[in-house]
């Protein structure tokens, strides 16, 4: 059987009712996407395009109408896979989760492709769009199964987070693996030849999967991993053109735009081109704090109370959350803290920097949880100008985004990075365990500055125990 063309297999009633159901869902997926600009819609954003999505699979079975026992052991397994880890899963471990979810998109497009290559015995009498669209779907969604297989094993901590490269001829190497499994394509493509040219685009593409995530470094994977997620949109495009089947191609095109969208403004707040992240980049290294380089650095820590009293008696204070504070759940004690000093006429503030935390949007998820007013919370851009008129800044388990070596110091890993200007305020309490380094491995600057004091200790009971203090004045 050939599966391209199954929608126009549609006939009778369903010919008409199929193609309704399927404009309704996109429909709803647009809506819903809509929703996810605020968190506010964010939810019900979500719940409107699963409603679209399940709408689309319903249509879907009304025009297959045969297989019906396959595609729902299918749906019983994915469900009885993906629901309890979606309900479990912490939110640190989101970006793997969307990580491990957006491969299996991938991989399902790239055995989609196959599965056409067989149904056509080897592309005889096909048309060439089908062709093109199965082997563009076959490459890209096996370089995106792999790739997010990698990225998923990197922030699980399975493999080593640090860049893993072949040095000068990582790019030679991929470009050459990339050209042999466009040549296999063509031979596959060609109409008649063996499956194990079709087996050999999909392995080539694996290995270029693997080869071209591997170097990448921890600091640079959400924004791969968005890159993946993009690609693996456009490869179902790909494949709902070679089916002909509208729905997987407004949906794909609908991943493959809003991950490339995303994509590019996570490079842009990271300062990073997307090519040079895909060539390999900085993170996940273990470098110590100030080690070895015979500089004599002073750290002053300060105590619970003593914060407490900085904070009292400041006009504003700026609250700069960081992955810290999702580590330590503090979001709940920031908002009780910040609810007390607003209580003694403090206005305070919250800078929340674009990829603060492990995902985008991560420190809004937490803090809209913890019912802080989004009037509150400003964006990089609208707060870097106020911290030189700020009274106290408190950082909270953020690091990277806070380091002034981004501005100032060409050598820098995250040179070019735009930060939060937390430095220029006038008093810097920052609430970290230890002298540690984050996402980035690298030194921070900020916590040796003369206006500087560290506040040591998980972020939770040391915002409680300046909320005590505050309750003590
Ligand atoms: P980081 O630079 O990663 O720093 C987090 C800091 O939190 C660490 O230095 C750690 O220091 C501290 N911390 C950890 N657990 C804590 C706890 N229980 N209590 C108090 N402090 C704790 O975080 P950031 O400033 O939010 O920057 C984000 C970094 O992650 C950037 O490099 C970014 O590029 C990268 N990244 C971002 C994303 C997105 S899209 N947001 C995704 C992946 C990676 P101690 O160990 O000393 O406590």
């Amino acid at each position: 059987m050939n599966l391209a063309a199954t929608e126009t297999m549609a006939t009778g009633p369903m010919a008409v009712i199929v193609p309704i159901l399927y404009i309704i869902a996109f429909g709803l997926f647009i809506y819903g996407l809509s929703g996810l600009t605020g968190p506010r819609t964010a939810v019900r954003g979500n719940l409107i395009a699963a409603v679209g999505m399940g709408l689309a699979v319903v249509a879907t079975l009304l025009l297959v109408q045969t297989n019906w026992i396959l595609i729902i052991v299918g749906l019983v397994v994915g469900t009885v896979l993906g629901v309890p880890a979606a309900r479990n899963v912490k939110m640190t471990q989101m970006p793997q989760m969307v990580a491990l979810f957006n491969g299996v998109g991938g991989g399902a497009v790239a055995l989609i492709a196959w599965a056409e290559f067989r149904a056509t015995d080897g592309f005889v009498d096909t048309a060439l769009y089908v062709v093109i669209a199965s082997m563009f779907a076959a490459i890209v969604g096996s370089i995106s199964f792999w790739g997010s297989l990698i990225a998923f094993g990197k922030l699980q901590e399975m493999l080593p987070g640090r860049p893993i490269g072949l040095g000068r001829a990582q790019q030679p190497i991929n470009m050459g693996l990339l050209a042999l499994a466009v040549v296999a394509a063509v031979v596959a493509g060609l109409g008649g030849a063996g499956e194990i040219w079709v087996i050999a685009v999909l392995v080539l593409a694996a290995v270029v999967g693997v080869l071209v995530v591997l170097p990448i470094g921890g600091a640079d994977m959400p924004v791969v991993i968005s890159l993946l997620n993009a690609m693996t949109g456009l490869s179902a495009a790909a494949a709902g053109l070679a089916l002909d089947n509208t729905a997987m191609i407004v949906a794909g095109m609908i991943v493959g735009a809003s991950g490339s969208i995303l994509t590019n403004q996570m490079a842009v707040a990271m300062n990073r081109t997307i090519p040079a992240i895909v060539a390999g980049g900085f993170g996940g290294t273990a470098s110590l704090p100030g080690a070895d380089d015979g500089v004599e650095r002073t750290v002053r820590s300060t105590s619970e109370s003593d914060a407490a009293i900085q904070m009292a008696y400041a006009s504003q204070v700026i609250v700069v959350p960081g992955y810290g504070m999702a580590v330590a759940q503090a979001q709940h004690a920031v908002k009780d803290m910040a609810k007390l000093l607003e209580s003694k006429g403090v206005e305070v503030k919250y800078a929340i920097h674009p990829v603060a935390g492990r995902m985008p949007g991560h420190m809004n998820v937490l803090l809209a949880e913890a019912d802080v007013p989004y009037d509150a919370l400003k964006e990089m851009d609208d707060i870097n100008g106020e911290f030189s008129r700020t009274d106290v800044t408190l950082v909270i388990g953020a690091n990277d985004v806070t380091n002034p070596a981004a501005r100032n110091d060409p050598s820098s890993a995250i040179y070019g990075m735009p930060i939060l200007n937390v430095d220029e305020s006038r008093n810097v309490i920052v609430l970290k365990r230890s002298m540690g380094s984050g996402f980035a491995g690298i030194d921070n600057p900020l916590f040796y500055g003369q206006n500087t004091s560290m506040l040591f200790g998980d972020a939770k009971k040391s915002v409680a125990g300046v909320t005590e203090g505050l309750k003590a004045l």
